[in-house]
């Protein structure tokens, strides 16, 4: 019912048969300082989730940045699910980005004063695209919500607390289950575990990639911590994918 949008067939995850990321010719340079980004090819199929590792200040935040849409490239192209990002204006940036992309940042980035559960909602308010896939699966976006919390095990109580007073594994959850909202093509996670010990990162890991997979999204994973890189469907070292080097 009300759910007949072209192409959204029954179990046709996000980006079905495509295209992840694509970054062709990339290339990026802060305004002071010697960092040189240069990403001549660089893919993820839809579904796919790849770990990039590489030592702290290589670039990899960076990488993660332009490929959200918050950095704009010096040169290149870059596309999400099969629409250019490098070509839009800031508006349409951002929609693009509310619409196909999860972020879990290093600092998790929660609306503080806001509770679990309206902080998990908010992708649907930002995004149609999102709020419908939710409703789509699960008849509402609150339902929606309240599933992958669960699924991430956070108890019930939990979901009014307002994240302040979350523990710094319960934030991790949450910012996960916000990215998982709606079902986006793509998911990424910029350093997300290194606060934890070494054993709740990679049952962290382990259940964000579960989770992917159950809901059809690419995932980026970025680590300094290459003992995780063997999780994922493939790894890559981010200083051979840079050919600038970085401060080379
Ligand atoms: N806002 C900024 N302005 C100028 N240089 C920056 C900025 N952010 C990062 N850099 C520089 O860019 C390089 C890559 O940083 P970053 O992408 O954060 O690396 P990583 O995430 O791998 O630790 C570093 O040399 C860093 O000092
Ligand atoms: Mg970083």
């Amino acid at each position: 019912m009300g759910n007949d949008s072209p192409g959204a067939g029954p179990g046709a995850g996000p980006g079905a048969g495509g295209v992840a990321v694509r970054v062709t010719g990339l290339r990026f340079a802060w305004p002071r300082g010697p960092f040189r980004l240069s990403v001549g090819s660089f893919v993820v199929r839809a579904g796919e989730r790849v770990f990039i590792s590489g030592p702290s200040g290589c670039g990899k935040s960076t990488f993660l940045s332009l490929i959200a849409g918050i950095l704009r490239p010096t040169a290149g192209e870059i596309s999400i699910d099969g629409e250019d990002l490098s070509g839009k204006g800031g508006p349409r940036r951002d929609r693009l980005r509310g619409d196909k992309l999860g972020f879990i940042f290093q600092q998790f980035n929660l609306v503080p004063y806001l509770n679990v559960l309206d902080n998990v909602m908010l992708p649907c308010r930002f995004s149609k695209a999102r709020n419908e896939a939710a409703t789509r699966v699960s008849g509402s976006a609150a339902k929606a919500a309240r599933e992958l919390i669960a699924r991430l095990g956070l108890g019930e109580d939990l979901l009014d607390r307002p994240v302040s007073r979350l523990s710094v594994g319960q934030q991790q959850r949450a910012a996960a289950a916000r990215a998982l909202m709606g079902r986006p093509p793509l998911l990424v996670a910029d350093e997300p575990t290194s606060a934890l010990d070494a054993d709740l990162r990679l049952a962290f890991l382990r259940l964000l990639a579960q989770e992917c997979r159950e809901a059809g999204s690419a995932l980026l994973f970025v680590s300094h911590d290459r003992s995780l890189a063997g999780e994922l469907d493939r790894a890559v070292e981010f200083n051979d994918l840079n050919e600038a080097g970085g401060a080379g």
